[in-house]
């Protein structure tokens, strides 16, 4: 059974204020105020009088909230001089929280729900998208029984170890054009864990991100469509984030890693999704845009499949080659070794030696 933990939308009868709203398409629940508040604050605190004049509820019905955090895991310090501190957070996925880390978004993330255990993150987004809910929605789980990767695989993703999670778009683009925001959203996902973690990926074509040639995340990009139109875009998103090398079945270990094992550190989950979410919403508008021609590049550089020797099986067929380049829509120029040249936009790349 899906069990939805907590999610941005409030409930009836929740306060807020416009500073606040300011912050979000959504209106935002009291909790993400205040932590939006703390967040702000630093090292600094926010009094009680203050939160309960922003919110426009009372200081014991924001002392109760404080409460409710703490017994989350959040350390929130409360002194007659500074007020309230947020010291600490637990490492756990909240909506409230997200929403309060990210800030203000175009899109992405105006609408976050968490799920303690789920089927797959995509089934519950592609869930959404038949019930009209708004592109931009976000669905984390902390688990989930059966996650899937590309090629029908199966898709490891234990309790708390990584962030699984997909993104709900609905792109004003032609079925054909559909790979950009593959790119967009590898691009944006290889960034965000550079700047959250210092490591350097790479990007292996369409969508693996690569650390030290181990496979460290992946995404699965699903569509609905008609014939020359995109109804929406499911972007199932795996990153493999504080496993040891032990919690890996023995089968991945040679091919996979996680952000830990890589950097040495435990990684700040909360953190990671917040810059993943920010940066992919910058990429969701350049993608759709003519800056995806900017996009590419930055794909490019870290890519360490264009200028290698490549096999790649689409079902029944199998293309040898050579990675050339890509072309205005994200796919994969493949030069054969009978010198024609191949648009590849799905498969399985073997990068060869
Ligand atoms: C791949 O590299 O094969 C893609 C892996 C995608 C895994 C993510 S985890 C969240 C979302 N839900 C799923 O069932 N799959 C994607």
């Amino acid at each position: 059974m899906q069990n939805e933990e907590n999610r941005s939308i409030p409930a009836v009868g929740d306060a807020y204020s416009s500073f606040f709203t300011l912050h979000s398409a959504f209106p935002m629940t009291t909790d993400a105020q205040i932590l939006t508040a703390l967040r702000a604050a630093n090292d600094g605190g926010v009094s009680g009088a203050q939160l309960a004049e922003q919110l426009g509820i009372s200081r014991a019905a924001v002392w109760a909230r404080i409460e409710e955090l703490r017994s989350l895991g959040y350390d929130i310090e409360a002194s007659p001089h500074l007020g309230y501190r947020l010291v600490s957070a637990p490492d756990l996925l909240h909506a409230d929280d997200l929403l309060a880390r990210l800030g203000k978004t175009k899109i992405v993330g105006r609408d976050i729900r968490v799920f303690q255990e789920t089927s797959s993150t995509n089934d519950v987004a592609e869930k959404l998208a038949r019930d009209g809910v708004k592109e931009g929605v976000v669905v984390f789980a902390e688990s989930q029984t059966c996650g899937r990767g590309r090629l029908g695989r199966k898709w490891t993703s234990p309790g708390k170890r990584g962030l699984w999670f997909s993104v709900l778009l609905r792109p004003a683009v032609r079925p054909q054009e559909a790979t950009r925001l593959t790119i967009a959203s590898v691009t944006a996902l290889a960034r965000a864990i550079r700047l959250q973690t210092g490591v350097v990926p790479e990007i292996k074509w369409p969508n693996d991100i690569l650390l030290r040639g181990k496979k460290v995340a992946g995404i699965l990009t699903e569509m609905g469509a008609e014939t020359d139109r995109v109804k929406h875009v499911v972007l199932g998103m795996g990153v493999d984030v504080n496993q040891a090398a032990g919690d890996f079945p023995p089968e991945l270990r040679k091919i996979a890693t996680s952000l830990k094992i890589e950097s040495g550190e435990t990684v700040d989950r909360p953190a990671l999704a917040a810059v993943i979410m920010r940066e992919l919403d910058r990429d969701y508008a350049r993608a759709c845009s003519p800056k995806f021609a900017e996009l590419a590049d930055e794909w490019e550089a870290q890519c360490v499949t264009l200028g290698r020797n490549v096999t790649i099986h689409i079902g029944d067929r199998t293309v040898a080659g050579r990675a050339e380049s890509l072309d205005d829509d994200g796919a994969l120029l493949v030069r054969t070794q009978h010198g024609r040249l191949e648009r590849i936009t799905g498969g399985d790349v073997i990068l060869e030696k």
